[in-house]
């Protein structure tokens, strides 16, 4: 059973990255795997669409501001000092995760409106922790991201196995998803898959699929009113629509087919 592989969930903002992220992480832990669930979101919801209430949604990492002190040797928001650019933290992931529906939640954030190339303590800090996690540790990672892979640095991207690119129907996603795409595809993710969601149309889905062109389309889904009244209501998405877990089961299965083999058949 393949039991040890790190996506990368990226996507146009209000796809629905969080929404599959979120599913898949559960999915993948009720079938008795380890999972980690990586919010690095600049914008951090995944803690509330895995269920977890909002007053016990865990901080952003970015925000620890003694932590990355201690690590990293500098005042964070500082820039022109000298810090570690590698700094120790291999602890972190079992110390700050939080165990929701058996999925660990490890809520990085991201910095806002940095380049690759930020060159101050936060940066490095968050880098450093992605790139331990993706790189050594040994369960299923999920990463949900802010759309486009710069963030992940040339080093993370190693212990990247796929990305996953979510498309809702319209131009300006699919352009985001064939940058996306090629984003990674430079930096060494050969295997780059879609979810189609929120599709109005039936037809939609062959003219994505023809657009997308090399990218592999796992799966699709309808626009649903009920999930957006779940997310309202800051239920777990689990909850919204058991036809989208369905739909989200099968492009699971197939995103391991394509990207694996077929060897994760079981999971
Ligand atoms: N198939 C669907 N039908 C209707 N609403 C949906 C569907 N999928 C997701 N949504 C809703 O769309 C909104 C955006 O979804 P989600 O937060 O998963 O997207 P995202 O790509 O992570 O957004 P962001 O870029 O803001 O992080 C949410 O309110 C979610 O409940
Ligand atoms: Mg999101």
């Amino acid at each position: 059973m393949q039991s040890s592989f790190k996506i990368a969930i990226s996507g146009k903002g209000g796809v629905g990255k969080t929404t599959v992220c979120a599913v898949w992480a559960q999915l993948l832990a009720q079938a008795g795997l380890d999972v980690l669930a990586i919010d690095a979101d600049s914008d951090p919801n995944l803690a509330s669409a895995l269920g977890v209430e909002t007053d016990k949604c865990p901080e952003p990492l970015i925000k620890a501001k003694d932590l990355i002190r201690e690590r990293t040797g500098a005042e964070p928001g500082s820039i022109g000092q000298f810090f570690k650019m590698n700094p120790y933290v291999s602890d972190l992931p079992e110390k700050y995760s939080y165990l929701v529906n058996g999925v660990k939640l490890l809520v990085l954030g991201a910095i806002k409106n940095a380049g690759a190339g930020c060159a101050c303590p936060e940066s490095a800090f968050l880098k450093a922790l992605l790139t331990h996690s993706m790189l050594h540790r040994d369960e299923v990672i999920l990463v949900d991201l802010p759309a486009g892979v710069e963030f992940l640095g040339r080093a993370c991207v190693q212990g990247v196995d796929g990305l996953v690119i979510v498309v809702e129907p319209g131009m300006r996603s699919i352009d985001t998803a064939r940058h996306i795409a090629s984003m990674g595809k430079n930096m060494g993710i050969s295997r780059v898959g879609a979810f189609l969601n929120k599709i109005t149309d039936e037809e939609q889905i062959g003219e994505i699929e023809f657009q997308l062109g090399d990218i592999v389309v796992l799966g699709s889904f309808g626009y649903n009113p009920a999930i957006q009244a779940a997310d309202l209501k800051r239920t777990s998405v689990m909850e919204g629509s058991s036809e989208l877990v369905e739909a989200l089961g099968r492009a699971k299965e197939k995103m391991i087919e394509v990207f694996f083999g077929g060897v994760g058949e079981t999971v």
